[in-house]
């Protein structure tokens, strides 16, 4: 079947912010093209939004990012199937903390592929379909952590800063061809039950630097069509990427590694 519509493509779409993301496309009648790892979450997903927005159009892919070449394979699916994108979300990563030396290098390996590697594939493949699409747009999936060098996360850590100045570049190059580059810088968002767990056991404090996903995925979505330039959601959020600014940057790194280094002593 050939597709004349519109699609917004999401890597990561069937969970924790790529779904949140996804849920507040489809409020706006936005057609989907969901891609993330094949299994049982991607076609539940699909699934769900189809029953919530009988009006939009929901197609999945089950692929391994992670995989060299993996972006020209998503991008030759579309092409196949005609599916028009206008809108690539590229959101799909990973983090790990720790020492860093104490982690496997084919971890870290996988995790610069997805980060970093597979996003930037995806923005080559597909800016001259956004050009052809106008108005378009590519939101790219960095972190608070872009403002805040973290140790014991440092490999995450790195990999945000990559997607953040990449974003930040791009946009002025493709501005003047109606494609809007947009940056996502989420705080520390509960995407899992045990997060959820840890949280409600830290009391109050804790709460109030977190998110849940769908907030998260609701003004993302509001700020990309705006066109905003970093989008960092909640008010806590942006008062510590202000402060962050204005720390002079070997006391920023020596409050990092004292705060990490008793998180990761505990875990
Ligand atoms: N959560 C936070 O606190 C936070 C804060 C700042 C930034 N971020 C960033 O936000 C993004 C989403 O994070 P999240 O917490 O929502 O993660 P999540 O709940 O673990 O969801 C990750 C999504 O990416 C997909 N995915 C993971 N590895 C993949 C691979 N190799 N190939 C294809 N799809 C893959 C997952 O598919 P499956 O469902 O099949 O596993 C899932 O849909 C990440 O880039 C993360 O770095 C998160």
């Amino acid at each position: 079947m050939k597709h004349t519509k519109n699609y917004t493509l999401i890597t990561g779409g069937s969970q924790g912010i790529g779904k949140a993301l996804a849920q507040s496309c489809a409020r706006r009648g936005m057609n989907l093209l969901l891609v993330a790892l094949e299994n049982e979450h991607l076609p539940k997903t699909a699934a769900e939004l189809k029953v919530a927005h009988p009006d939009i159009q929901v197609d999945s892919l089950g692929i391994n990012l992670a995989q060299k070449d993996a972006a020209k394979e998503v991008f030759e699916w579309c092409r196949k199937n005609d599916y028009q994108v206008n809108m690539l979300i590229n959101n799909a990563g990973f983090g790990r903390s720790g020492w860093f030396e104490k982690m496997p290098l084919e971890m870290y390996r996988t995790m610069i592929q997805l980060n970093n590697q597979t996003l930037f594939e995806l923005c080559y493949h597909f800016i001259p379909m956004l050009k052809q699409n106008q108005p378009a747009h590519i939101m790219n999936m960095s972190s608070l952590e872009a403002y805040l060098p973290t140790p014991y996360k440092a490999a995450y850590t790195a990999t945000k800063h990559f997607v953040f100045a990449y974003s930040l570049a791009l946009r002025e190059e493709l501005k003047q061809f109606g494609v809007n580059v947009s940056v996502l810088c989420p705080g520390s968002t509960i995407t899992n039950e045990d997060g959820l767990k840890r949280i409600e056991s830290q009391g109050r404090k804790a709460r109030l630097v977190v998110m849940m996903p769908e907030p998260v995925g609701e003004i993302a979505i509001s700020e990309l069509l705006n066109k905003k330039q970093i989008i960092i959601p909640g008010r806590v959020n942006k008062f510590i990427a202000f402060l962050s600014k204005r720390i002079p940057i070997r006391r920023k790194m020596r409050l990092l590694e004292k705060l990490f280094r008793s998180y990761v002593e505990k875990t």
